[in-house]
């Protein structure tokens, strides 16, 4: 079964086709295009939704031809077109959503409309032999939670922040050091040179019940360092990334601690605990994660780095995911902007 994913939710064109395996678990990814806009947003020091939407229009139906010929496939081999629906850009989305839908009518093929934080969460199974249920902790620029993922297309949310995401406290905080966007990459390279003792910031909602994060205040605690610093010279933005990461993996570790526990209240003990979303890219969080889960017996599932931020393969996979539980969207699918899951 072959299923052509497109993703357009933010600041990445893309679009794949993933295959199942005959009698085994997982998936082979054929062809996975990925047209990142990064360099058109960074003057801006931040993803400009006008400029994505256009920018998605630009390439999308090139990308697509291009992952179809990549895979070897035809458009007449795939089984089900897929497209991540939200949440999401509403310019972006509307893109991708339309391409999907358009193909689907002019070829007869079903549609599958994918939640793109669904498509975060389940991307490990597309890599590794995982059972339902597990624990999912999701840190994109966008979003922070934590998810129960008891089967495909059912979930329960076990906590979120309730300001900041991740990447966008890892973002404005490279923004405050004058480094370019998006900062988590900047933060963690110069972190690996600096000093993580030297500024104590605050690591909001530690040891709290629940699985909620909070990151405004840890962020505001860095810009109150960098204005007594006035103009921090290199070591200093090295000691601030360094001390900044190491807070934020700390609130990470706990949060994700208390995401287990109630977890296992409710459902039992989870088969894992995975990862997803762009944040989950940074190797001083998955080190700690690592960590966590061998102390607390528990399988850790992450995905290779290039499957945690957006492309086009998990969209697919997703896709994949539902429509061998019978999963099928009406063109009338209307893009959501805001998809909680
Ligand atoms: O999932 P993603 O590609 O797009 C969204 O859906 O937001 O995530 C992008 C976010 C950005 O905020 C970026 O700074 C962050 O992921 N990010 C990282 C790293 N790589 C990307 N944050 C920390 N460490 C990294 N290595
Ligand atoms: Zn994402």
């Amino acid at each position: 079964m072959r299923v052509l994913g497109i993703e357009t939710t933010c600041d990445e064109t893309a679009a794949a086709v993933v295959s199942d395996r005959l009698g085994a678990e997982g998936g082979d990814i054929l062809s996975n295009e990925v047209l990142s806009q990064i360099a058109q947003h960074a003057v801006y020091g931040g993803v400009v939704p006008e400029i994505a939407a256009r920018a998605h229009i630009d390439v999308l139906d090139r990308l697509i031809v291009r992952a179809l010929a990549n895979a070897k496939v035809e458009l007449s081999d795939i089984d089900a077109i897929a497209a991540a629906a939200g949440p999401g850009l509403i310019g972006g989305v509307l893109i991708g959503l339309t391409a999907a839908k358009g193909l689907a009518l002019a070829t007869g093929k079903p549609f599958i409309a994918v939640n793109h934080l669904e498509a975060h969460a389940l991307t490990a199974r597309l890599t590794d032999p995982l059972d339902f249920p597990y624990v999912a902790l999701l840190v994109s620029g966008g979003h922070t939670q934590l998810v129960a993922i008891r089967d495909v297309g059912d979930y329960r949310r076990l906590g979120s922040t309730i300001d900041d995401a991740a990447g966008e406290a890892f973002d404005k905080v490279a923004k405050m050091l004058g480094l370019p966007y998006p900062g988590g990459p900047q933060i963690e390279k110069l972190a690996q040179e600096g000093d993580a003792r030297r500024f104590d910031f605050p690591r909001p909602m530690l040891g709290r019940g629940g699985a909620d994060f909070s990151l405004s205040g840890l962020k505001t605690a860095v810009r109150q360092e960098v204005l007594k610093l006035g103009t921090p010279n290199d070591q200093d933005v090295k000691d601030i990334a360094a001390s900044f990461q190491a807070a934020i993996v700390d609130v990470i570790v706990d949060r994700v601690r208390g995401g287990i526990k109630l977890f296992t209240e409710g459902e039992g003990r989870p088969s894992g605990l995975v990862i997803g979303g762009g944040v989950a890219a940074n190797g001083a969080i998955r080190r700690a994660l690592t960590r966590l889960c061998a102390e607390s017996g528990l399988r850790f599932v992450s995905p290779p780095p290039v499957l945690c931020s957006d492309n086009g393969a998990i969209i697919a996979w997703a896709g994949l995911e539902r429509f061998k539980r019978g999963f099928r969207d009406d063109l009338g699918f209307a893009p959501r902007p805001r998809w909680p899951l």
